[in-house]
């Protein structure tokens, strides 16, 4: 959605702009700008349609410098992906970079409009550089219109602002899209994530709703959102260096998928013993407020939905408490009934999510018993404004098509189940069952990653389709639902998920030898009733792929072609029948010849509505 870098040093800072693009291009990539201040009273503007290396061409043909700079690498909301609407923007003298929406930009446009200012772009983004411009007319410095201005706005922003008169100045702001300043010696940077600077520096200020700081080469000064001057703290983070190297992968998203086994074993150290959920697994909070859970309201967006619809069967099940799964952007806005005791959860991979995070803060006023998030950014917005936090531990995830994310979350989420129905009277064999099978998770994490080349042999017969449909029961079915997500979000394939007792209340009719049905068939109580359901399909001329294990009894055959995966506890197939189906979109991606980390008009982090 946007990212933002701003450096201001004692050397030229090209480079570390350019850097900071490259480690954000996951938040929109359909084009980018820079903007240099050089000390000659002119601002350097470069900007272009297309990647960061699109930009990078464009410097190198017209190289510029400057010891101040902005940069932004665009996800197009307001106007289509052109160089005229790529940020910065700029008026006279000032240039900024935003991340957001300007909701009431028509009418500060019209105003900008009657006064003389003429509009090169078709963004809600060049209302705000104008208007800096204006109040800065009347006798303001930088920071003074800057602060000016974000009262005049309505939506969200992350700005970053330069003049050109004022060298020794970046003005940064943010309400509802991140922003963090990153703090060096003698020298400090703004990025939209700590991601985007960490080759400079390992110290980072998050800012708060509604600050706007004044960073120069030795001090950061900043206000809150009643222009009080406060102080926030320095947190320094460590590791995420090799998230921006592909290593020996040909793609982030392959490199994440190997991943695997490591980042589920590493959401479990230290929150499972041999045979339970360690007491301090959700922090001492949570000892105290499990007990008093009645219900559980999970709500999260994309992939971290799904993961939060496979919790609903393990929280129903195993802590026989009821649950109710929803989508961010439709339980925001609409009335919503809490009975007493609910526990509000929130799922998300960046913890910055508009529409989860915007769910959240309306929840702190709906009576909810607590709230708590299973989040993969520490000190993003979701855990800094959740009661209760378990962070998985998935590193950095580039990808935009979300794979290690999701089975950390489900791991995160099974330690989370298991807690809760402890709290509510579990008994021990039954948890020592269920730890147990969590601790042969990394092993035959390692034995589905191993599938790779059977799953590629099978890919082919989808290259050449435009359509396919996806089928589980029970707690594979949203395990169905993020194999299709994961298709048509990286290879375009029009892709659905039923649960097979669905089929013939519509979907067959769709079913013909065009139609490739993919079915996650674990040898499960569910398995003979999923059975009569591929009868269905077949018996129409459909062609199935049925990922199952030797136990479930499918046999290859015309018009059935059976991907046999290892077998496995219950409990973990939901997390490793995920696995294959991620590969299965990756070849099909492959073979398709589609962007598979950038696919087109997405982007990984949704700092939007
Ligand atoms: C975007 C990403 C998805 C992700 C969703 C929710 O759509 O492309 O991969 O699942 O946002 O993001 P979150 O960071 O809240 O998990």
């Amino acid at each position: 959605m946007c990212g933002i870098v701003g450096a201001l040093g004692q050397r030229n800072v090209t480079g570390i702009l350019l850097e900071g693009l490259r480690r954000l291009e996951y938040r929109g990539y359909d084009s980018a700008g820079v903007c240099l201040v050089n000390g000659d009273g002119k601002l350097q503007l470069r900007k272009t349609q297309g990647k960061v290396a699109d930009l990078e061409s464009a410097l190198d043909e017209n190289p510029t410098s400057g010891q101040l700079g902005i940069a932004h690498t665009r996800w197009a909301t307001h106007g289509v992906p052109s160089d005229k609407n790529s940020h910065p923007h700029v008026s006279g003298d000032f240039a900024l970079v935003h991340n957001g929406i300007i909701e009431n930009y028509q009418e500060l446009r019209e105003e900008l409009l009657a006064k003389g200012y003429e509009f090169q772009s078709e963004t809600d983004t060049e209302v705000v550089v104008h208007l800096i411009h204006d109040l800065a007319s009347e006798g303001r410095n930088l920071l003074e219109s800057v602060s000016a201005a974000t009262k005049r706005l309505h939506g969200a922003y992350a700005l970053g602002v330069v003049s050109a008169k004022e060298p020794e100045h970046l003005v940064c702001a943010r309400l509802g899209s991140p922003l963090v300043i990153g703090v060096g010696i003698e020298e400090n940077f703004i990025a939209s994530d700590p991601m985007a600077l960490q080759q400079v520096t390992d110290r980072f200020i998050f800012l708060e709703e509604g600050d706007l700081a004044d960073v120069t080469r030795d001090a950061i000064a900043i206000w809150d959102k009643t222009d009080e001057e406060v102080s926030r703290p320095v947190n320094k983070l460590q590791g995420g260096h090799d998230a921006a190297d592909k290593g020996r992968y040909r793609h982030y998203m392959q490199k994440e998928i190997f991943e695997q086994p490591k980042v589920v074993e590493a959401t479990m150290a230290g929150r499972i013993g041999e045979h339970s959920v360690l007491s301090q697994a959700l922090g001492t909070a949570a000892n105290e407020i499990l007990p008093k859970v009645k219900q559980v309201q999970i709500v999260a967006c994309g992939t971290s939905y799904h993961a939060g619809l496979v919790a609903r069967y393990w929280i129903e099940d195993w802590a026989g408490v009821p649950c109710s799964v929803e989508v961010a952007s439709e339980i925001r806005y609409r009335k919503t009934a809490v009975r007493p005791g609910t526990l509000f959860v929130t799922i998300s991979q960046s913890g910055e999510t508009a529409d989860t995070l915007a769910a959240l803060r309306q929840a702190k006023e709906l009576g909810y018993l607590a709230s708590m998030t299973i989040c993969n950014v520490p000190n993003s917005s979701l855990v800094r404004e959740s009661e209760l936090h378990l962070m998985t531990e998935a590193g950095p995830e580039i990808g935009v098509a979300s794979t290690k994310a999701f089975t950390t979350q489900l791991v995160a989420l099974q330690i989370f189940c298991i807690a809760l129905a402890k709290a509510n009277g579990m008994d021990g064999d039954r948890e020592a069952q269920l730890i147990s099978a969590l601790h042969q998770l990394p092993k035959l994490m390692e034995k589905f990653t191993g599938l790779d080349a059977l799953v590629a042999a099978t890919s082919e017969a989808f290259a050449e389709k435009n359509h396919a449909l996806f089928l589980g029961r029970g707690v594979e079915y949203p395990i169905a639902l993020e194999g299709a997500l994961k298709l048509k979000e990286i290879s375009y394939i029009h892709a659905e998920a039923y649960p097979a007792g669905e089929l013939k209340h519509g979907p067959l009719a769709l079913v013909d030898a065009d139609m490739p049905v993919i079915v996650v068939a674990p040898n499960d109580e569910l398995l003979e009733k999923l059975k009569s359901n591929l009868q269905e399909v077949r018996a129409r001329g459909g062609e199935l792929f049925v990922f199952a294990s030797p136990e479930a009894g499918f046999r290859s055959e015309e018009g059935l072609t059976v991907v046999e995966v290892p077998d496995a506890a219950e409990s973990l197939q939901p997390i490793l029948y995920t696995v294959p189906l991620q590969l299965l979109s990756y070849h099909v991606a492959l073979l398709k010849g589609t962007d598979v980390d950038q696919p087109r008009n997405l982007a990984k982090s949704v700092t939007v509505e």
